[in-house]
């Protein structure tokens, strides 16, 4: 059983039609998977975080009770994004598991949203955010190097607190970005193959092999979204990521938890009276 599943085209060519929807429980599985184990580590394995302090108390007092973390407009984007993603993976995957309905329509409706959203939240990083804040840079390698020696049982110094996200969570973000970006130029091609608004159906803008490829690539980037959709909730839902996970719906984290895991010299909060700039000693 391959893992795609292949058709004769009209001339007679093997080409790939889409990916084997067994694929779709491999994905499911993985996520559960993943966070069983996790679940299981963190309970009975991993101790707490030992991280490096040179927070000083006149940094901390110079700190509002409540840290800003992402704006409205940053939360309306992370809602909106979240809300087509689930349509998406439920319209998509349904059908393949055997509950019918009419999928298509709502499917790239959902498309359609999703790629505006995204394409605003390109803009928005770029212009109005922190766009550093979310690619790994040394400090992230140093530290987690730190972090590996010492899981290991190894001699290390202490990490330093995270910036603004941890390394775990910029790689996430690629690997999203990754797929999203399949999912979204393949979708939009593959429009063409169905009817919508946008422009007239034109199933013969490709080759039959290019079609192809393109449903293998949608299906494949499509099924890893399933996992990665998976392991992002777990992770909202965890006890100890909950304010992290409520500063997306009020925008903002108590000073305790901002001191807690952030360095204030690497994640450093706008509108202070000496407001520091930025990492890692520079
Ligand atoms: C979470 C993201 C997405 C997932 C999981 C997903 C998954 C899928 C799957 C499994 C199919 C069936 C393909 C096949 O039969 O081989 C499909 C079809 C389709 N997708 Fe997506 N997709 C996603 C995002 C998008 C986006 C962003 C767009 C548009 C911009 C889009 C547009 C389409 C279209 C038009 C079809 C229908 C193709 C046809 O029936 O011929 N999809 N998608």
């Amino acid at each position: 059983m391959g893992i795609l599943e292949w058709a004769t085209s009209p001339l007679g060519q093997r080409v790939p039609i889409h990916i084997a929807w067994f694929l779709i429980w491999v994905a499911l599985i993985a996520g559960l998977v993943f966070l069983i184990v996790h679940a299981i580590y963190v309970r009975y394995f991993a101790g707490e975080m030992d991280f490096a302090s040179d927070t000083s108390t006149s940094e901390t007092l110079e700190l509002p009770p409540r840290i800003p973390r992402h704006s409205l407009a940053a939360r309306l984007f992370h809602w909106i994004m979240a809300a087509a993603m689930f349509v998406l993976l439920f319209t998509a995957f349904l059908p393949k598991v055997g509950i019918q309905f009419n999928w298509v329509t709502y499917h790239w409706i959902a498309g359609t949203v999703l790629t505006i959203s995204i394409l605003f939240h390109v803009v928005h990083a770029t212009f109005y955010l922190d766009f550093w804040s979310i690619w790994p840079d040394r400090s992230d390698l140093e530290d987690t190097w730190k972090r590996l020696q010492r899981f290991i049982g190894k001699r290390a110094e202490s990490p330093r607190k995270f910036a603004k996200y941890p390394l775990e969570n910029k790689l996430y973000h690629g690997v999203v970005m990754l797929s999203g970006l399949a999912v979204i130029i393949t979708g939009i091609c593959m429009m063409f193959r169905v009817r919508t608004i946008f422009f007239p159906r034109n199933p013969y803008l490709f080759s039959d092999m290019t079609w192809g490829l393109m449903y293998v690539l949608h299906g494949l980037a499509g099924v890893g979204l399933i996992t990665l959709t998976i392991v992002h909730v777990y992770f909202a839902v965890r006890p100890e990521k909950l304010p992290i996970t409520a500063s997306m719906i009020v925008g903002s984290m108590s000073r305790e938890f901002y001191l807690k895991e952030h360095d204030p010299k690497r994640w450093v909060i706008e509108g202070l009276s000496h407001p520091r700039r930025t990492a890692d000693g520079d």
